[in-house]
């Protein structure tokens, strides 16, 4: 459910047009909705309230969408940060998450991070590694302080859309055995700088499948289980992100209901507090991506290219994970829908948004919105081809802001600099 349709023949986000705000910001933009984002946020905790869930921390995957207007709004509800980097603690922290609400993942944090995040009171780093778990020891106890830990488990199972962001198969950098996890949560134990609180997973994104789920928050369990027998002290299992969406073209995922009727069965009764990573199922229904139309140009021999004012630089999933976004009119004109090959002016045959897809007509100066494009679209966006950063905007009602201006080009030039020899 999200809140972008169609009115009176032209697209809306809430009660605003689109078109008001591409005539406003220009194009390409991202749009965000508040109300998308806050229903998904609260759907989910209902559902897993609903179905016995004590007081979840749902700590939104801010890699996702790491717009500070997007964290607050999500902030507000109490929604909690997962974080992969100090700039994303930054973020949250600037955000309003409050520290405690913060659990820092990731593979390859450095000592300043790990430091930074301890200082900051970050409730739980996620530790993926022996070395990390030995560092986070090393700097913890430097800056005397104990930092809160939970070891991140490769439950070992094959999930997730694409094989680029599936991330628990025991062959991705990501985790450790759940043998390697018993022995380093008792060592972790015995260490001055740490104190464990928990152990974690994410095995993938886009799932759509719970079974995979499922046979892994089982696994988990069953490390809890052997943790507590063995008396040490379990208070936190975190069972990552990972739910997917739909982007048309797929079956319909699993409900926030029947996600958390799975994590009852799975998790169910255990003595701890269960978090949750969420990140693509809370934002990707809440944003599209406003593209204008620069040219269509049709080829003699056949092909009818829509080429935008967006590019791979502004949107890289189609390119990156041939993913699929819904691309729709924001005015639809009248006529029959006609296969174009959607292009953005970036050099590269990959700049390639669809081939083939049926459109209505279109006209230079149409405006078109990608779906689906709230999680992993602004913040996979670069400056390829030296373009400027893509604008966002965040809509409330009937009420609209710039939560990121689309730098100019004196902004873009005026980070560089010559080398003294220039
Ligand atoms: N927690 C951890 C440790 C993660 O690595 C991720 C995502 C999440 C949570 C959030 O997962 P979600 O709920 O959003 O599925 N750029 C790719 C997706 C990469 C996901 C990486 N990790 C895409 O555009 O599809």
């Amino acid at each position: 459910m999200n809140h972008f349709e169609l009115r009176g023949g032209e697209l809306f986000c809430e009660d605003v047009p689109l078109a008001r705000i591409a005539q406003a910001v220009g194009t390409p933009v991202y749009v965000y909705s508040s109300a998308t984002l806050e229903r998904h946020y609260t759907v989910l905790r209902d559902a897993l309230v609903a179905h016995g869930v004590k007081d979840p921390l749902i700590a939104f995957a801010v890699k996702a969408n790491s717009n500070v207007a997007v964290l607050r709004t999500l902030a507000r509800l109490g929604a909690g940060a997962d974080v992969v980097s100090e700039g994303e603690v930054r973020r949250a922290l600037a955000a309003g998450v409050p520290p405690e609400r913060i659990v820092f993942s990731g593979v390859g944090k450095t000592e300043a991070e790990v430091a930074f995040a301890l200082q900051a009171g970050v409730a739980e780093i996620n530790v993926e590694s022996e070395p990390e778990l030995d560092l986070v020891d090393r700097v913890a106890q430097r800056l005397g302080v104990r930092a809160q830990i939970a070891i991140r488990v490769n439950p070992d199972v094959q999930a997730g859309g694409h094989e680029k962001i599936s991330t628990g198969k025991s062959e991705n950098k990501f985790g450790v055995s759940f043998s390697e996890a018993e022995r380093l949560y008792a060592k972790a134990s015995n260490l001055a700088g740490v104190r464990p609180v928990g152990v974690a997973c994410h095995i993938g994104s886009q799932i759509t499948d719970l079974a995979p789920m499922a046979e892994a928050f089982a696994k988990m369990r069953g490390l809890v289980e052997r943790l507590q027998r063995e008396g040490l002290r379990v208070e936190r299992l975190d069972l990552g992100g990972g739910l997917g969406v739909p982007y048309f073209n797929q079956p319909e995922p699993p409900s926030p209901d029947d996600y958390a009727a799975m994590i009852a069965e799975t998790v169910g009764g255990l003595d701890v507090g269960l978090a949750f990573e969420p990140g693509r199922m809370i934002a990707a229904n809440a944003g599209v991506l406003i593209a204008g139309v620069t040219h269509v140009h049709e080829r003699p021999e056949g092909r009818r290219f829509l080429v935008l004012d967006a590019a791979m630089n502004d949107l890289i999933r189609p390119a990156m994970y041939d993913a699929y976004h819904d691309i729709r009119a924001v005015r639809p004109r009248e006529g029959e829908a006609r296969p174009y090959d959607v292009v953005g002016p970036v050099c590269e045959t990959g700049d390639t948004f669809t081939r083939d897809r049926a459109l209505p007509p279109l006209e230079p100066g149409d405006l078109v919105a990608f779906m689906t494009a709230g999680a992993y679209g602004a913040a996979m966006a670069s400056e390829y081809n030296s373009r400027l950063l893509v604008p966002e905007v965040l809509v409330k009602g009937a009420e609209f802001a710039v939560v990121r201006p689309r730098p100019t080009y004196d902004d873009m030039l005026a980070r560089e600099r010559p080398a003294p020899w220039l």
